[in-house]
């Protein structure tokens, strides 16, 4: 865990309550209420997760709430039937809401490239679509990877899947051909769906010629679909002969209604692939009923969304917090959500808020690294523009620091938002734990408190509750991952290794306060959150390695001002090579070919020794120490303390 953040949150005593105008209006209008609610939904969370998911529609109901016989494999919902599509989509156009804006679209290009969709419209796109992807063949439990910019078919094709219970992958447009390979490789996908091109800061990405080259030798790979980004031609690529499709082609005289496939609560809707502290990334599993009831009442009861509300999740679909806060959880409210393609800072630093102006956006949701950036390119950006719409931020991904806090609370908040710090991860489906808007007093940098039917705790090792130690989730919840795709040891082993299987373990540290606030400080093992990115530094150690010149590799996340966090590589060369930006180079090129850009290490050190433990064991901590400047701990336990001097002084020559 980072020390500096520990420091900074430690010592941090605010409260901020929220208005009574909001809380007057809210879900949760009180402290006490949540109190209340949330003890009985902890005593008997059977009947509440029914209340919840009785809300929604299923073509089958369930015979019993939850099955934990075979824990860690976990059931929810079971025998029930139904089609998280039909939540989206169908069931709003039947309450009358068909015309209501659902996603309100805007391409990096801007004005002249915005595209509005109502439940009606999206319905008729994601039925031609599903129908289109039966016509190639493809059925209940086939799996698709799809590689696609933030454009509405990103949305429309996700959904399609899920109408026909094809399991979706979504691959973050900024992974590698090889990303895209290990994945593809790694759940025997059948599909690719991506795109000509999209825009990122003014220049075209060609998606299709890194899928292209990701699929050379992926024999499960039958169809690619080719979605045309821009109006007029398409962007240069190259289309196989029988395989490759274009999207605008197979859709053109499909019929608008689609049967929605009858799942089964338990049949698996998606993969999403994440770092892990060992090995490649590992294919989280997500099923339907579970999945659906614990995003529909989250996003709920932390946005507190109404149907007169615009709402912006500023993440890439790419990621959990896009599956669950982009589309899911607010398409299952009703709500109209902001979608947009291109980056924060352009054409110019602004661009966040001239869109929250423009669509009078009254909820927005980013990530603490995006806040800090906004800080650093300065007020007067969102002084320009009127962002009186707001009525409620909120925060995800890594830690905020206070200084982050504030300055959102009075820049963007104008000190008139509750901000809602919201800590969750892609195995847990949806937020765990976050204040909720009416109700909880925040404190910056806090996440505070579980929400409805989730019962966190700090542990030690041994399991007893302490004031600083491992973040402990006690019960189990809906919208748990039902494991890693074809590892069930794995699984066992990451998540339930720790007391004796009792409480499911996150992988992050956390302090408890005086009033029961959860302060979360970020992880204990070695995966490292780069902007809100997660990395496993085994990975990047192995790709480093694969260097013919290279010996070994140890990396490590250390501080950094706007990210976060950054990726540190302390590397050793073979004798007789000499470190230069050539290899430098190289290897940075590796972690592009192999992950993408935003993996390339902040700095790379290179050292004729690595601080080892007698027992041959790399001691981390002493690099994180030397990386953040601390004075180092005890050395007596390393084999040879004077390697440490040397790479002090390495550091600061760097
Ligand atoms: C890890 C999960 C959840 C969607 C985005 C990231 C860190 C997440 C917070 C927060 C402190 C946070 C944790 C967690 N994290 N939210 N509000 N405060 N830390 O999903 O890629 O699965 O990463 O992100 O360390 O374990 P992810």
């Amino acid at each position: 865990m980072s020390e500096s953040n520990f420091e900074s949150i430690s010592t941090e005593k605010r409260i901020f309550n929220p208005s009574s105008a909001f809380s007057d209006s809210a879900r949760v209008p009180s402290l006490e209420d949540y109190k209340t609610k949330h003890a009985e939904t902890i005593s008997d969370p059977e009947s509440y997760w029914a209340s919840v998911a009785g809300e929604l529609e299923w073509f089958e109901p369930w015979t019993k709430i939850r099955d934990e016989s075979g824990k860690p494999f976990l059931k929810w919902f079971v025998d029930g039937k139904t089609n998280i599509t039909v939540n989206c989509i169908d069931r709003h156009i039947a309450a009358g809401q068909g015309n209501k804006a659902a996603i309100i679209w805007e391409g990096e290009p801007g004005e002249s490239d915005a595209r509005v969709l109502t439940y009606w419209d999206l319905y008729r796109e994601v039925n031609r679509c599903a129908n289109a992807l039966k016509k190639l063949g493809l059925k209940k439990g086939d799996r698709a990877a799809i590689y696609l910019p933030m454009i509405p078919e990103l949305a429309i094709t996700t959904l399609a899947c899920a109408r026909l219970g094809i399991i979706h992958t979504v691959i973050f447009a900024g992974f590698s051909s090889n990303s895209i390979r290990d994945r593809i490789d790694d759940c025997g996908a059948k599909l690719v769906i991506t795109a000509d091109g999209g825009w990122r800061r003014g220049q075209i990405l060609n998606l299709k010629s890194i899928v292209d080259e990701a699929i050379i030798d992926c024999d499960s790979v039958t169809d690619v679909i080719i979605v045309k980004r821009g109006h007029g031609d398409p962007f240069p690529c190259k289309v196989k002969e029988g395989r490759d499709k274009w999207y605008h082609r197979i859709i053109q005289d499909q019929p608008i209604h689609c049967e929605p496939e009858k799942m089964d609560s338990e049949d698996v809707l998606f993969l999403l692939y994440t770092s892990g502290t060992t090995g490649k990334p590992k294919g989280i599993i997500h099923t339907t009923g579970g999945y659906m009831t614990y995003a529909y009442d989250t996003t709920r009861n932390v946005f507190d969304i109404r149907p007169e509300d615009v709402y912006w999740c500023s993440a890439d679909i790419g990621w959990i917090t896009g599956h669950s806060y982009i589309l899911y959880g607010p398409l299952l409210n009703q709500a109209t959500v902001v979608m947009y393609e291109g980056a924060p800072n352009w054409p110019d630093s602004g661009r966040f808020w001239e869109l929250i102006e423009k669509y009078r956006v009254t909820i927005f949701y980013t990530a603490p690294t995006a806040i800090r950036a906004f800080m650093k390119w300065g007020d007067e950006w969102p002084k320009q523009r009127d962002l009186s719409s707001l009525r409620l931020l909120g925060t995800v991904g890594e830690p905020i620091n206070p200084e982050a806090w504030i300055w959102y609370h009075e820049l963007i908040g104008n000190e008139n938002c509750p901000i809602v710090d919201t800590w969750w991860q892609t195995e847990t489906g949806g937020i765990m734990i976050s204040p909720l808007p009416g109700a909880t007093p925040t404190k910056p940098g806090s996440a505070t408190l579980p929400l409805f039917g989730i019962e966190a705790d700090v542990l030690n090792e041994e399991g007893n509750s302490v004031e600083a130690g491992l973040l402990a989730i006690k019960n189990t919840w809906p919208g748990i991952m039902r494991g890693i795709w074809g590892d069930e040891q794995r699984y066992r082993d990451t998540y339930w290794c720790k007391w004796d299987g009792q409480y499911y373990f996150p992988g992050d540290g956390a302090r408890k306060d005086e009033d029961g606030y959860l302060w979360i400080l970020g992880r204990v093992d070695d995966v490292v959150n780069v902007s809100g990115h997660r990395i496993g530094t085994a990975e990047l150690e192995s790709i480093f390695v694969g260097h013919s010149n290279v010996v070994e590799a140890a990396v490590i996340g250390s501080a950094h001002e706007i990210k976060g966090q950054c990726l540190v590589a302390f590397i050793t060369l073979k004798a007789g090579v000499d470190a230069s930006p050539e290899i430098i180079d190289q290897l940075n090129q590796l972690v592009i070919q192999d992950i993408g850009k935003f993996a390339v290490p902040e700095r790379i050190i290179f050292a004729a020794d690595l601080p080892k433990t007698r027992s041959g064991k790399i001691m981390r901590r002493l690099l994180r120490d030397i990386a953040e400047g601390r004075t180092m701990g005890n050395v007596t336990t390393l084999a040879d303390p004077s390697v440490v001097e040397a790479l002090k002084r390495r550091y600061a020559e760097n």
